[in-house]
């Protein structure tokens, strides 16, 4: 089945070494030996079996192409595709870690909110953090990649929470930050929504929320503060991400809803990029009975909440997500982010299209002209398309301008 030449040729890139597999790793991808011959199937938990099996006929390792599962023909300029940059182990253990300090937490809070959150809490999920520092040094051309679906609902701020600390982590890292303000990310991720711990888990668990349950929620990261503020064994950046990962530059965020010039002062800039890492988890990796986007979708959708200078609203400011996307090894438009009139862009659909108003809302979205169709053919009359309204198609490339342009 596997043996052909084709996956022959693909199965190179990346290599595990038989002695580094253990009994319920799981990879995203199907896992071949050198001759191409499957080994294992995507998402099958390895036995020990197996791994004495490979042991004893001298199989020294196996591989797995890293592109087969993401990578899509149409997103040439989206290239956010590779190893993942912490192990499914790692990652497995670091929810099972959440869940236990998370459980304890909410049992704590019954007795006194005052030693709700203990040294040992901190200290044991630093020490976690240190070494999933360790482990993305040693990776550090991986990318972090969804690799735990979710199995309840239960599980659901678990797995956020271990999402929005190891980019956290890995975002630190990429931007070389100092040591104790990685770990500050990893840790204050893992805690940022410590808060709903107050909140019964049948409000957070229910599918349709009155008003009056969404205002108890949304008072988590005053909530969670409250509960660390004291603490001097936590970073002072742990605690800001806590209280300060939902404000918005657009001033509609909470609690205190800075406007844009207090957002800037009041807000660390290592807390705007924890928040826009908590929002890209949250569109990418969903509650179970939701459906989440792609990677690159998220992406769009967030570029256009991002300051440009002919927009009134926006979300996030530009330096914070060029560092957040740049920092992650995310590419939107070819590190493009907004377009001027006049670009050629290819679309999702292979179409090539010519810039022509931009929308003040979306910079994403402008209306474009189609000046060569997927085969690309010369249109004998060209279509326009306002691509704000046109949901399907989004723009997959923008292709460089020969002399140098006016844009960002
Ligand atoms: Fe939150
Ligand atoms: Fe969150």
């Amino acid at each position: 089945m596997a043996d052909s030449n084709e996956t022959k040729k693909s199965i190179t890139q990346v290599r595990i070494p038989t002695r580094t597999l253990r009994p319920g790793n799981r990879y995203s991808h199907n896992v071949y030996d050198e001759y191409g011959n499957r080994i294992l199937d995507a998402h099958t938990p390895i036995t020990q079996t197996l791994i004495n099996h490979l042991l004893s006929n001298d199989i020294e390792a196996l591989y797995y192409d890293p592109a087969s599962a993401t990578r899509k023909k149409d997103n040439e300029g989206d290239v956010d595709t590779g190893k993942p940059v912490i192990s499914e182990n790692t990652h497995e253990e670091v929810v099972d870690h959440t869940r236990s300090l998370f459980d304890e937490i909410r049992t704590n809070l019954n007795i006194s909110p005052a030693i709700a959150i203990s040294k040992d809490h901190v200290y044991s999920t630093r020490s976690m953090i240190d070494s999933l520092l360790g482990e993305i040094d040693e990776n550090e051309d991986g990318v972090f990649s969804a690799m735990t679906k979710l199995k309840t609902l239960d599980d659901f701020y678990y797995v956020h929470s271990t999402n929005v600390s190891v980019l956290g982590a890995l975002l630190g890292t990429k931007l070389e930050l100092q040591q104790d303000v990685r770990t500050a990310m990893g840790v204050g991720g893992l805690f940022h929504d410590i808060g709903m711990t107050s909140v019964s888990k049948d409000i957070l668990h229910k599918l349709k929320k009155t008003q009056e349950e969404i205002n108890k929620i949304n008072l988590h990261p005053h909530v969670g503060y409250k509960l660390v503020e004291k603490h001097q064994y936590m970073h002072e950046l742990e605690k800001r991400i806590i209280l300060l990962h939902h404000e918005k530059a657009d001033g509609r965020g909470f609690p205190y809803g800075f406007e844009m010039d207090h957002y800037r002062d009041q807000v660390p800039k290592e807390v705007r990029l924890m928040s826009l890492i908590d929002t890209y988890v949250s569109l990418v990796f969903t509650m179970p009975d939701s459906k989440p986007m792609s990677s690159q979708v998220a992406l769009r959708s967030m570029l256009n909440l991002v300051y440009a200078p002919y927009k009134k609203v926006f979300r996030f400011l530009p330096e914070d997500f060029r560092d957040f996307i740049r920092g992650l090894g995310f590419t939107v438009n070819n590190g493009k982010f907004f377009l001027s009139r006049g670009d050629v862009v290819r679309l999702n659909t292979g179409e090539v299209a010519l810039v022509e108003e931009l929308s003040k809302l979306s910079p994403l979205n402008p209306r474009v002209r189609i000046v060569k169709n997927s085969q690309l053919q010369n249109l004998k009359r060209n279509i326009s398309v306002d691509m704000l309204k046109d949901y399907g198609s989004y723009i997959s490339n923008v292709f460089e301008r020969k002399k140098s342009s006016e844009t960002e």
